[in-house]
């Protein structure tokens, strides 16, 4: 393996050839800067699962974050396991039920209104506001505030701030962004007022005790924005990536709307084979080693999210996109072990929703002619651009 192939270079797209080649001769492989990575799909899972060993972190060195501002991921154990049982129940699957109806009336406006014109872009015009709309639903925020949410959450996705805890505006939260901080402090303090408390999200976040403690109105601030940030974006992609394909093989789309029944093997290969987030960043805490390769305390480390889904170890003809795979669900792309996607259900009732009222209401989706999907400029994710289709009516 040269040991100049940098898998962390995506200016060319993901290197998925390059991958499956570190996957044969290079497994434990360390990357040109100095980061180690992981390929292979054991190797990924048992590095998630090993909290003991690896913390997640996607900071640069050296930027210390306040207590009250670390995003769940970040929480030290055992203090994380707590958060997670709030944000858990917060997002819980019994109650993502209640979704279902909001995202198919929201999907089937959203496409409504498209089908009107018989031509559209569908990340801005059905792949964006879905996420938004529904994470706002859920902590119970005004549909006229859905694009505030959605352009605040590209900003720090997109911005400085998740590695450098700062922006060209300030530091920390409150800092970088004030104007999302002070209307979501807004919406704790309406919520703090009121008497009758419905079950909803927000209720279950600032109710639900840590040691016998509510959260601080920090800490609810910091982890409502990023249950919005952490499912915004990705299920986007997710939803994007799903119709980007769809838009450019009639064939397939043709299959899906005459066995609805594929529709969720349809969002599972899309996220084994394109998942949203590619690569997960690791701080090495505790010498180990892993394969006979030394990884020393203070290492930092790549798991390869987007090579384990394509590990030919586990996945026969893993390039392949198929929708009969005997275990639809057996990928990596919402992580895995005590850091395991806590919205994973609400992301995949999202896609199948959206598809399945694409599939319903749209006979024809042809993407542009000379449509070339482009990647978003986000380096660890992997979403289209754009999508501009022409719809026929069902
Ligand atoms: C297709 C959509 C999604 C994908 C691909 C995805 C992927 C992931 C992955 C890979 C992780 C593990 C990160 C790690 O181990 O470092 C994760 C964690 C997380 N996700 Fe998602 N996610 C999606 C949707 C969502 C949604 C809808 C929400 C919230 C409503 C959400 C909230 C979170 C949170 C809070 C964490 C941190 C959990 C922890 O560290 O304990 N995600 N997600």
């Amino acid at each position: 393996m040269a040991s100049d192939f940098d898998p962390l270079d995506l200016s060319n797209g993901i290197p998925y050839a390059g991958l499956a080649r570190l996957r044969d001769e290079a497994p434990v492989y360390k990357v040109p800067s100095g980061y180690w990575f992981l390929s292979r799909y054991d190797d990924v899972l048992a590095a998630a699962e090993a909290i003991d060993t690896f913390k997640s972190s996607f900071r640069s060195p050296g930027v210390v974050v306040p207590d009250e501002e670390m995003l769940v991921s970040e929480v030290p154990e055992p203090r994380h396991g707590w958060m997670r049982k709030i944000i858990n129940s917060a997002v819980a699957v019994h109650r993502i039920g209640v979704v279902r109806p909001f995202v198919r009336d929201f999907a089937e406006r959203l496409l409504d209104d498209l089908l009107k014109g018989g031509r559209g872009e569908l990340i801005n015009d059905y792949c964006v506001p879905i996420p938004n709309a529904v994470i706002a639903h859920l902590l119970g925020v005004p549909g006229k505030d859905f694009p505030l949410w959605a352009r605040w959450a590209d900003d720090v996705v997109q911005g400085d701030y998740a590695t450098e805890n700062r922006n060209e505006r300030g530091v920390g939260f409150a800092g970088a962004f004030p104007e999302f901080s002070a209307y979501v402090d807004g919406k704790i303090a309406e919520r703090r007022a009121q008497t009758d408390s419905s079950d909803d999200l927000i209720n279950r976040l600032m109710t639900g005790k840590v040691q016998g403690k509510e959260l601080t109105d920090v800490e609810l601030r910091t982890q409502v924005i990023f249950l919005l940030v952490a499912g915004n974006e990705t299920t986007r992609n997710l939803i994007g990536n799903i119709l980007s394909r769809l838009a450019t093989d009639p064939e397939l789309y043709r299959e899906l709307r005459e066995r609805r029944e594929l529709a969720a093997n349809m969002v599972e290969e899309t996220l084994r084979v394109q998942p949203s987030a590619v690569y997960l960043l690791r701080d090495c805490i505790k010498d180990t080693q892993i394969r006979g390769v030394d990884i020393r305390k203070g290492d930092k480390v790549v798991f390869g999210l987007g090579s384990a889904n394509r590990d030919e170890r586990v996945f026969e003809n893993p390039d392949e996109f198929r929708l009969d795979r005997p275990d639809p669900k057996a990928h990596l792309a919402f992580g895995a072990g005590r850091h395991v996607c806590p919205g994973a259900a609400l992301a995949r009732l999202e896609a199948t929703v959206a598809l399945e009222v694409m599939l319903d209401k749209v006979a024809e989706l042809r993407a542009e002619p000379g449509y070339q999907r482009e990647r978003i400029p986000v380096f660890w994710s992997d979403g289209p651009v754009s999508v501009p289709v022409e719809l026929v009516a069902a």
